[in-house]
């Protein structure tokens, strides 16, 4: 079976107080009630990393970063690299957000290095792909998610597959309130493990996590749970408020 994952993508939200408190209340939360079925990952900015590894020690909530830098390391002020990450005791970094690609021009080639310096830094990656609301009004959207996939990730050994989460997340749909109808997920999902299946075989794909995100709540996160290929979420919004994030943990 699959592993069911639900990640909270904090972006640039929270200082170090506050993101150190709600983390503990978040780590807290699942230790009280166990997920069993489920992995919590917190993704919160650079800085609340490494005191949030020593909040999550007990295990029950995982750590990732939302962003690394292209380079291994050296003179690119202001950038953290994937081993830097590591370092920190986190496990995961996203990768391919559209909110990176969009405001910060990261496009595939880019995206693929940095894939590839996360995972030889021993990070596993959340690789997000997702279409804009003209590119799906034009009936492209499956055009564009596949060559986000060949030309981000599908450089990928099958041995590096596993190191990876693919994140569904229709532009269109983050922080708009607007979310893809279950079937919508459904359909996208499908249409990825079936681009991985061509590629790596039916095994890879089988065990290969798809999480769809873009105004995912409590209202609506059952039901979209409950389809086949969709495998979690990746929360924005709802993930940063204790009660929603939690119940949308639940919901799988
Ligand atoms: P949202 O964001 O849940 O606020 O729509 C999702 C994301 O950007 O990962």
């Amino acid at each position: 079976m699959r592993k069911k994952i639900v990640a909270g993508n904090w972006k640039m939200n929270m200082d170090l107080a506050e993101g150190l408190k709600f983390a503990g209340s978040i780590e807290k939360y699942f230790k009280e009630s166990p997920s069993e079925k489920v992995l919590v990952i917190l993704c919160p900015p650079f800085i609340h990393l490494a005191g949030m590894a020593d909040i999550l020690k007990h295990g029950k909530v995982a750590l990732g970063a939302q962003n690394c830098a292209a380079e291994a390391s050296g003179a690119y002020t202001g950038e953290v690299s994937a081993w830097m990450i590591k370092s920190t005791g986190a496990q995961y970094v996203i990768i391919g957000h559209s909110e990176r690609r969009s405001y910060y021009h990261e496009d595939d080639k880019l995206l693929n290095k940095k894939t590839l310096l996360a995972i030889n830094s021993g990070l596993k990656v959340i690789f997000c792909c997702g279409e804009v609301l003209k590119e799906r009004e034009a009936a492209q959207h499956f055009l564009i998610v596949r060559r986000q996939l060949e030309e981000g990730l599908f450089s990928l050994t099958a041995e590096q597959m596993d190191m990876i989460v693919i994140a569904y997340e229709p532009v269109w749909a983050i922080g708009t309130g607007l979310t893809a109808s279950p079937d919508q997920a459904q359909e996208m999902h499908k249409y990825i493990r079936e681009l991985v299946k061509e590629k790596y075989g039916n095994d890879c794909a089988k065990k290969l996590p798809i999480l769809y995100g873009g105004s995912c709540k409590p209202s609506n996160a059952a039901e979209i749970f409950s389809k086949p290929d969709v495998d979690g979420g990746l929360i924005g919004g709802a993930a940063l408020k204790k009660e929603d994030f939690t119940a949308i943990v639940e919901a799988i």
